[in-house]
């Protein structure tokens, strides 16, 4: 899951500039994304989890690392790019419900990494989701994924990174 949990904290670290949604309201008066959905965090985040895959890809094969699952171009495109799609995704849903920008949304803040990189898996590299999400990693993912969101966000509100910290 490393190439899907790199992309956020790094997004945080990097974004600013331009917004995903240029500005643009929906028709309900609110944003379509958000002044959080950046172009350069987009963009810096699935980088840092495309290297951070070729990382895994390179040591599992040039050490035999077995316990590393072995990661695929697909499989790393999916975790990487899936992770921040998920996050704005929710973001859209977030703006919909009048949320606004950082405002806390429980569950929805902790998962939609989860759900954006494993849908995505899904529908790119199918065989390689059931040879390696097995049921005991599936629930590995949902217990770790919150905790390390969590002590993410902490860090990144004590170094000045976030305005709030979750
Ligand atoms: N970020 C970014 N581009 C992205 C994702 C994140 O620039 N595609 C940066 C933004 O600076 C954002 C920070 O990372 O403020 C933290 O991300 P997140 O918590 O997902 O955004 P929020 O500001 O909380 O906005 P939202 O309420 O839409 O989740
Ligand atoms: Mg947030």
């Amino acid at each position: 899951m490393l190439p899907a949990y790199l992309p956020n904290p790094v997004a945080a670290l990097s974004g600013g500039g331009t917004p995903v949604d240029l500005g643009r309201k929906m028709g309900d008066g609110k944003r379509i994304l958000g002044d959080g959905k950046t172009y350069r965090g987009l963009c810096i985040g699935i980088l840092a989890g495309l290297i951070i895959g070729l990382v895994e890809m390179h040591c599992s094969a040039a050490y035999q690392l077995t316990w590393l699952p072995a990661q695929t171009a697909a499989s790393v495109i999916a975790l990487s790019v899936g992770a921040l799609l998920g996050d704005m995704a929710k973001s859209f849903f977030k703006r919909r419900l009048g949320k606004e920008r950082g405002e806390n949304w429980f569950l929805a803040d902790q998962y939609d990494l989860v759900a954006g990189s494993l849908v995505l898996l899904l529908i790119i590299s199918p065989a390689w989701f059931f040879a390696n999400i097995t049921p005991v990693i599936f629930i590995a993912i949902l217990v770790l994924t919150p905790i390390l969101h969590r002590l993410a966000n902490i860090i990144g509100y004590s170094i000045g990174v976030k305005d709030v910290p979750w």
